[in-house]
């Protein structure tokens, strides 16, 4: 049978991606976020996932106002790295698993009523790619296969928190009843604080990013329950996508354990938190 390994939850910065690129890493400006980062790496070396669902958002890339589905997840054997308008990332195509992205979407629809809609063809963009560079490097290929399940964040009316808790308690149903015996673990991608544009651009709110981080494993139920309109105020218009690490918090069982916490501010404009939890 699968067995779910774990979830990380991790800000997606673009600039963190152009870092990695261009052999930044180590420079004063970045040496501090990826010496934190380093143990989720260990962590998830160690672990071996032949599978990651990755819970992201796209940034009007592959999916625009023409089309925005609330949950979609792709089916597809390969993913390429989108041109966000200076070409695409120099990284590999992800490799898909349809077979168990399909089990998932049959799970979710046919078990649990979360009518997903299902991508057959999709590129995927920063919201995707940077915490795959930040979990794995720069290698030939990606360790594991790795499946989209993109969120909409950017366009309202935008899922509840509460609604993306439930998506992870159901996908983690749904891993529970795959047959093969594959390691599986969740990212949860986006947040922390963070507004990229008008009057508030730059807006950065350590007290309320540190309020996430502790409640994702001690109190996830306060933080499902918060609403669109105090995350807009307390983290920033794009500071929404933390609802996304809720998704991989409800693939976690009711106790958590804490394996890694960090924080660093500023990542470009925005906070950079991580997080990595085990079932307790
Ligand atoms: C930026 C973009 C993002 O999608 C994000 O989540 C954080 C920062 C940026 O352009 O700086
Ligand atoms: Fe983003």
């Amino acid at each position: 049978m699968a067995e779910f390994i774990g979830g990380v939850g991790t800000s997606h910065v673009p600039s963190i991606g152009a870092a990695i690129d261009h052999g930044k890493t180590q420079d004063p400006y970045w040496k501090p976020l990826f010496d934190g980062v380093k143990p989720a790496r260990d962590w998830i070396e160690a672990a071996k996932p032949d599978v990651v669902i990755v819970v992201y958002n796209d940034h009007a890339s592959r999916f625009g106002l023409d089309m925005t589905p609330t949950f979609a997840i792709g089916v597809g054997d390969q993913f390429a790295p989108h041109d966000e308008g200076y070409g695409p990332r120099p990284i590999p195509s992800c490799q898909g698993d349809p077979a168990f992205a399909w089990h998932l979407v049959e799970s979710l629809v046919l078990k649990d009523e979360f009518d997903i809609a299902i991508v057959g063809e999709m590129s995927v963009d920063h919201g995707l790619t940077v915490p795959l560079s930040l979990m794995f490097g720069q290698p030939q290929q990606w360790p594991c296969r790795v499946i989209p399940l993109c969120v909409n964040v950017i366009q309202y009316p935008q899922p509840t928190a509460l609604r993306c808790f439930k998506l992870g308690q159901a996908i983690r149903r749904a891993i529970d009843s795959y047959g093969p015996d594959i390691k599986v673990a969740v990212l949860g991608t986006g947040g922390m604080s963070h507004q990229l544009q008008g009057e508030r651009a730059g807006l950065i709110n350590t007290p309320y990013d540190q309020r996430w981080l502790a409640g994702m494993a001690s109190d996830p139920h306060s933080l499902a329950n918060i609403g669109h309109t105090e995350l807009l105020r307390e983290a920033g218009s794009e500071g929404l996508e933390i609802i996304m690490w809720l998704v991989m918090r409800g693939a976690l069982n009711e106790a958590a354990r804490l394996v890694h916490r960090f924080y660093h501010v500023p990542a470009s404009n925005t906070a950079y938190g991580l997080l990595v939890l085990e079932d307790a």
